[in-house]
């Protein structure tokens, strides 16, 4: 598939893109959203380097892609709630969303994608890896994806390593009094590709609708192990402008916690999706 404006380099056979070619800082005309719209999801997750943008032009670029929702366990930024600041300090050991996961798949409709902006990185390290569900899923044996095609997964955010991974979260999380939970099928069907993906994810699901605890358990170890073979994925290497726009339906991501001691900070906007099928 090629691109009249923009122009995209693969980071991998599986997934991942950099777009080169558009400056985020401007206005962008529809057939450049529309191209990039395009290598979203195609590549499934899309990087941008070397911008210089703003928390408006963020916003501005984001709200081309659809409606903007909070994030239900981080407070936006001051003057800017819709952008959530993702942090890792100096002191502080655990990293936010430190693994593998696609965003909160415990609301009833979880986030088409997100639009991660580096603002401030580590000297090395903080890379965060990016695995393909659509060939996860396509690699499962015939009889697997015919017995996933019956079954509803539960995902909870009581599982969720992301609500305790800021020692300080008594400063800047939102109180979230009640473990939130969402049931969704195993395999869902892109809104927009209509391709099958795996929808099952160790940050999340905790397990299967009317199915017992010893036998979900050792099927969920299966697929989380297998949706994140090494041939599924990417890396990407931040560097001070990079952007990351990545589509949460059909791919799961995992940020690498390798820099302790130094300080990670990026902005976040999430943009709405809707109710798996
Ligand atoms: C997120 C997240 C990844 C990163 O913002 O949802 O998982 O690299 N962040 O910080
Ligand atoms: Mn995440």
């Amino acid at each position: 598939m090629t691109f009249d404006t923009i122009q995209a380099i693969p980071l991998s056979p599986a997934l991942g893109a950099e777009i080169g070619g558009v400056d985020l800082s401007r206005p962008l005309d529809d057939g450049v959203i529309g191209e990039i719209r395009r290598a979203l999801l195609q590549f499934g997750v899309i990087f941008f380097q070397d911008q210089d943008i703003t928390p408006e032009q963020h916003l501005a670029f984001a709200r081309r892609f659809g409606d903007l929702v909070t994030y239900p366990m981080v407070k936006g930024l001051d003057g800017y709630p819709e952008i959530a600041p993702v942090i890792k300090l100096e002191h502080e050991t655990d990293n936010f969303g430190g693994i593998w996961h696609s965003d909160t798949t415990y609301l009833p409709q979880p986030p088409m994608g997100a639009i991660l902006v580096a603002r401030e990185l580590p000297p090395e390290g903080g890379d965060t890896l990016f695995a393909n569900m659509v060939m996860a899923y396509e690699a499962l044996p015939d009889d697997m994806k015919e017995k996933l095609s019956e079954l509803i997964a539960i995902n909870s955010s009581a599982k969720d390593h992301v609500a305790k991974s800021r020692e300080d979260r008594q400063k800047d999380m939102v109180d979230v009094p009640e473990p939130l939970s969402a049931d969704h099928p195993a395999v869902r069907t892109h809104p927009e590709t209509g391709l099958k993906s795996l929808y099952v994810n160790r940050g999340h699901t905790v397990g299967f609708k009317g199915m017992a605890e010893d036998e979900s358990a050792p099927l969920l170890e299966e697929l989380f192990e297998h949706q994140i073979r090494q041939e599924f994925t990417c890396r990407f290497q931040w560097r001070p402008g990079s952007i990351a726009f990545w589509d949460n339906r059909s791919t799961q991501h995992n940020p690498i916690n390798d820099y302790h001691g130094h300080r990670r900070v990026m902005h976040r906007i999430t943009l709405a999706g809707d109710v798996p099928v």
